[in-house]
């Protein structure tokens, strides 16, 4: 055991899928907890995709990863979040073309909620989780309204590819390397509502506006590229992203576990408490940053009335799937 610390029990669900092929590698190489952290995989998956698993967890012994502490395989989500100090919710059907996230709701939904009370019943008192399976905002909702015993701080939902995205296309637009790039957030839903902010991100410190002269292709193209890029993917490769989305999976934990570099942010959907007038309770990409013990939503942002109106109607759309999938939530206490 590295350096005789206790392992990490990381639970990894969808853990045959394309997601996780790329992802599995690298958590247990070290990229996700540190270079002396060791790791145990909890590895979860249905019944017809264990045979792929074993495949799997057998290619991970042959990589002869020092830091990984142990594999546990199994179709029972009990066994699977036992113990668990990170859940990462990859499981659930991505979309095909021609589809929008939110028509995978009634497939994947239903995934959430038993989730969500096996997680508040089994996992570490101090889990956190990450939802990646799509609608990545409304399922995280769900799976946290089913486990009222897990702090809501803890659930998030993953925006970080977009902003991963956003990050490279206005590196590409300015001509400078990704690195230049900082404070870009991304806000609303995982779809195509969300609102990549271009205002108030940097190119080496200055507003990416004095840089990019170019206002119409920030304003309009931009936007709509990282928008509709998941779409994109899915047509070029006759897949949804796999690999780009796994290393955004490393990126949110690790900005959730290591303090974000001072003046900077990163994109996450969390729980709102009314920021930016958002309606409290919904699943919200915000620009977030860490002490590495506790996040906040970065206050004080200035948007113009363009940003505003796009923001409302993420809202509205996120508003709207949570209409959706009432039935999937647990009537709440009267306070
Ligand atoms: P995939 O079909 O290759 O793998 C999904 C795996 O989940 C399959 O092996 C399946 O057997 C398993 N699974 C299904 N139901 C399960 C359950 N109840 N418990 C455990 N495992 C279960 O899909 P993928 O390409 O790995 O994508 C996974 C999800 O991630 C999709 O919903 C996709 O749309 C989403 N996604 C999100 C983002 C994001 O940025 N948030 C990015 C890319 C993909
Ligand atoms: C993505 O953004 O690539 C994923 O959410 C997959 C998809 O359906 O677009």
């Amino acid at each position: 055991m590295s350096g005789g610390r206790i392992p990490i029990q990381c639970t990894v669900t969808g853990a045959a899928g394309q997601i996780s092929y790329s992802l599995l590698f690298r958590i247990a190489h070290g990229d996700m907890f540190g270079p002396d952290q060791p790791v145990v995989l909890r590895l979860l998956e249905i019944e017809p995709a264990m045979k792929a698993l074993e495949g799997v967890a057998m290619e991970l012994d042959d990589c002869a990863f020092p830091l990984l502490a142990g594999t546990e395989l199994t179709s029972k989500p009990e066994v699977a979040f036992d113990g668990a100090d990170w859940a990462l919710l990859v499981g659930a059907a991505p979309r095909k073309q021609g589809m929008e996230r939110s028509d995978l709701l009634s497939v994947n939904g239903g995934i959430f909620a038993p989730q969500g009370k096996t997680i508040a019943q089994k996992a570490s008192s101090g889990v956190r989780i990450l939802v990646v399976g799509n609608p990545a905002n409304t399922n995280a909702y769900i799976a946290r309204m089913n486990a009222p015993e897990v702090p809501a701080e803890r659930w998030f939902a993953m925006t970080r590819l977009d902003e991963n995205r956003a990050r490279s296309q206005l590196a590409q637009k300015a001509k400078v390397p990704v690195a230049a790039l900082s404070n870009v957030a991304i806000w609303g839903n995982h779809s195509t509502t969300q609102y990549p902010d271009a205002h108030n991100a940097r190119i080496a410190g200055l507003p990416v506006e004095e840089v990019i002269t170019d206002h119409g292709w920030l304003k309009g193209k931009f936007v709509e590229i990282i928008q509709k890029r998941g779409a994109a993917v899915i047509e070029a490769r006759g897949a949804s992203s796999a690999a780009s989305a796994a290393n955004a999976v490393i990126d949110s934990v690790v900005s959730i576990r290591t303090p974000t570099p001072w003046g900077d942010w990163h994109s996450l959907a969390v729980v709102s408490h009314g920021e930016y007038g958002v309606p409290e309770g919904l699943q919200f990409g915000y620009p977030v940053r860490s002490d590495g013990d506790h996040w906040e939503v970065v206050p004080d942002l200035q948007h113009d009335d363009d940003a505003w109106k796009r923001i409302r109607v993420t809202t509205q759309e996120l508003l709207q799937e949570q209409e959706m999938v009432k039935s999937l939530i647990p009537a709440q206490p009267a306070s």
